[in-house]
């Protein structure tokens, strides 16, 4: 069902890679709330990702951008204007990727040029991709910017290694780059922080499947699929939501503030 909750909004959504990405997600239920949308990725996942299935769907451009690289980004958000006639509503951040992780490197023995490699992709982009935007000035007033982050920013999840130290920079920049940005054009810009999820990024993880057990047994609500996580983030998108700014909001079934549930309970006396 449609409320038409972002009609006439134009926004530029980073890291639809294949169906079960939750940008995937988030750009199907934009459009069915009514937005315009261009689609971006890395110029590989363009390559390998299923991506083109999603823009016919949508009828929205794929613009490739490196999110390392400044001069990718100035050209997608310089092509996505010319594309819209208009200054873009809404931006999404969905983008991570560990490079140790993928090594197997362990976290007491990172390899700390991957390290850069990683902060850079997965946290300093949000800062560049707002950067970018901010001095081409490409956003409309009241716009809304959303990054997507992990609970392992503020506890500790072993496994989830250099991407914890990742978010909790991803976090902060949100929240610095929000200062300015309200200041200068009343732009929002929020983390979502997203329950375990099954995706190609996701199930890097090691141990997933007890990770996201797990996770479903501690929420009450049980875990927040990537379907639930397109709704949230249509709101933070929409003009309902307009004074909410430089938060990292906790999207987990009540994950993050339950001690202990009886489901967990229930299996350690078993
Ligand atoms: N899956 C989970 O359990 C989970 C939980 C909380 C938060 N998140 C976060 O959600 C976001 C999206 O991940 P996902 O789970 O949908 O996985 P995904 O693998 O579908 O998406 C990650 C995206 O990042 C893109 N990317 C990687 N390097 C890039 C680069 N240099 N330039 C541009 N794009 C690049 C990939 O191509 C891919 O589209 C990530 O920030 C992830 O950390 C995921």
């Amino acid at each position: 069902m449609s409320f038409n909750l972002l009609k006439g909004k134009k926004g530029i959504i980073f890291g639809a890679l294949n169906n079960q990405s939750i940008a995937w997600k988030i750009a199907e239920k934009c459009f069915e709330e009514g937005a315009q949308i261009v689609l971006t990725n890395a110029p590989v996942a363009l390559r390998f990702g299923e991506i083109n299935e999603l823009a016919e769907k949508l009828n929205a451009p794929v613009i490739p951008a490196d999110v390392t690289s400044m001069s990718d980004l100035s050209n997608l958000f310089t092509k996505s204007l010319e594309h819209f006639g208009e200054p873009i509503d809404f931006v999404l951040h969905s983008v991570g990727m560990s490079m140790n992780v993928r090594k197997g490197n362990p976290y007491t023995n990172l390899d700390h040029e991957l390290e850069h490699k990683t902060l850079d992709i997965s946290a300093m982009s949000l800062h560049r991709v707002c950067q970018t935007a901010f001095q081409l000035d490409a956003m409309a007033e009241w716009g809304s910017i959303v990054g997507l982050s992990y609970i392992a920013a503020q506890r500790v999840f072993p496994d989830y290694s250099e991407m914890a130290d990742t978010k909790a920079l991803l976090e902060s920049i949100a929240r610095s780059f929000g200062y300015h940005y309200g200041l200068k054009k009343k732009v929002r810009i929020n983390t979502i922080s997203q329950s375990p999820t099954r995706t190609t990024a996701g199930s890097g993880v090691k141990g997933f499947e007890g990770f996201i057990t797990y996770a479903d047994k501690m929420s009450p609500l049980g875990n927040a699929s990537a379907d639930d996580c397109a709704n949230y983030c249509v709101t933070l998108f929409s003009d309902l939501t307009r004074m909410v700014t430089m938060q990292n909001l906790f999207h987990d079934g009540g994950f993050s503030f339950t001690g202990l549930s009886h489901a967990v309970i229930d299996q350690m006396e078993k």
